[in-house]
């Protein structure tokens, strides 16, 4: 059994969150992808920080230096976990911000003579508006790979259309954060390459559920956010070379404009990115493996087999309900473990009210900001309920949601 080889207890004692009771219930979590609980050792070593005595990065004194060391020690934490250098990494407030600070940016090179930029449908809106705001902007064409609403996947019929020489930028998630779908993303990238277009990548919700590669995937703009994976609220941006290059920063005039630091306005989080070190800290230790990447390496392999494991056994049971609507593309596609559903005949936002209220279970409703994706689906109320599976979910919390959305049935009036 799967479940059998699993540090579940290990995992469930980092979370003091889990803890929570209500309605005789330990509350099941099922948030992640809005964004996760956070680790014990997350919230030690930042409280320690400040208890220690803080400071900015100008001094030469004993909390000044340990400050510096600290911001590497994290650009190097977050470089192994994205598969790049520490060079290549800079922070800030959240994705959205810094998706937003790149488009402006980025966009002082486009001639408006002609170009386009290519977003997508799947994609939530961070990564569609920043660049389409600069598009408009400097008056280059949108061009939106489509998503097919009856498999749930992109329709890349017409990519080589849509990406072509004249194309700037494409901006892609790898996993959607409302439905689940893992993006084509490779294909996409290859043909964004061939025709030298700047590549953005939002790995938001793929980052807390298993391993990417920036240097492998060649993309030039690669976003997530650590509130997504069990530390503090900081956004992070890896970025190539030939990116920063391209980047035409607003800056104060004594700041940094050397990369990584030009995209990092003002004083960073420094307790943030303590936290940021240790919940990368606290993903490799449940892997085995004598080196950070190994041991991350091997803590994604177990995560991912057992958040599957869930999400089919949710899925499968949920499916057999015929008051309940799924929206998961089929077998043949990989998905993240987040399950989107309607129960017919009850508002999305009840749904969420009654499985809190009798159950103890935490889920979300709405469009999850991937609102072109929920139009598209056409569904009722615009909003779809999610259950977001994380390492910390149990068998039992699964089956009492299975339970609970059975029993609101008979709540339904046909
Ligand atoms: C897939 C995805 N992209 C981007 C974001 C935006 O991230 P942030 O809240 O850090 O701006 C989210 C947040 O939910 C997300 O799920």
């Amino acid at each position: 059994m799967i479940t059998d080889n699993y540090p579940l207890e290990f995992i469930r004692d980092q979370f003091p969150a889990l803890q929570k009771i209500e309605k005789d219930y330990f509350v099941g979590y099922f948030d992640g992808p809005g964004g996760s609980q956070v680790a014990k050792s997350v919230i030690e070593a930042m409280v320690t920080y400040m208890k220690n005595g803080v400071s900015n990065l100008g001094g030469s004194y004993p909390t000044a230096l340990e400050t510096v060391f600290l911001v590497d020690e994290a650009r190097d934490h977050v470089a192994t976990l994205l598969g790049t250098d520490k060079k290549n990494i800079s922070f800030g407030a959240n994705m959205t911000s810094l998706a937003f600070k790149i488009s402006r940016a980025l966009s002082e090179s486009w001639d408006s003579s002609s170009g386009n930029i290519v977003i997508t449908e799947m994609d939530h809106h961070a990564n569609i508006d920043p660049w389409v705001t600069a598009a408009q902007r400097k008056g280059l064409d949108i061009h939106t790979l489509q998503v097919n609403p009856e498999t749930k996947t992109l329709d890349l019929s017409r990519m080589n259309e849509l990406i072509n020489e004249k194309t700037k930028l494409v901006a892609i998630g790898l996993a959607s954060n409302a439905i689940g779908t893992i993006n084509n993303y490779s294909a996409i990238i290859e043909r964004a390459k061939e025709v030298g277009a700047l590549i953005a990548v939002d790995a938001v919700h793929a980052v807390p559920h298993f391993t990417v590669n920036f240097n492998e995937l060649g993309a030039d703009f690669m976003f997530c956010s650590a509130y997504k994976f069990f530390g503090p609220h900081v956004g992070i941006v890896a970025v190539s070379e030939r990116a920063y290059n391209n980047l035409n920063v607003f800056k104060l005039r004594p700041a940094p404009d050397n990369p990584p630091n030009m995209l990092e306005t003002g004083t960073l989080n420094f307790e943030g990115l303590v936290g940021v070190s240790e919940a990368i800290r606290f993903i490799a230790s449940i892997g085995e493996g004598n080196l950070l990447s190994e041991q991350l390496t091997s803590a994604y392999s177990k995560m991912n087999e057992y958040e599957n494991y869930l999400a089919d056994h949710l899925r499968s049971h949920l499916a057999d309900f015929d008051h309940i609507t799924l929206y998961q593309a089929d077998n043949t596609v990989s998905k993240t473990p987040t399950v989107a559903f309607q129960v017919k005949g009850m508002e999305p936002k009840l749904v969420c009210h009654h499985l809190a209220q009798d159950y103890g279970l935490h889920l979300e409703y709405g469009n999850f900001y991937a609102q072109t994706l929920i139009e598209k689906l056409n569904v009722k109320h615009q909003a779809l309920v999610r259950a977001g599976i994380a390492p910390y979910n149990t068998v039992e919390e699964i089956n009492r949601l299975i339970q609970a959305v059975k029993d609101l049935k008979q709540k339904l009036k046909f």
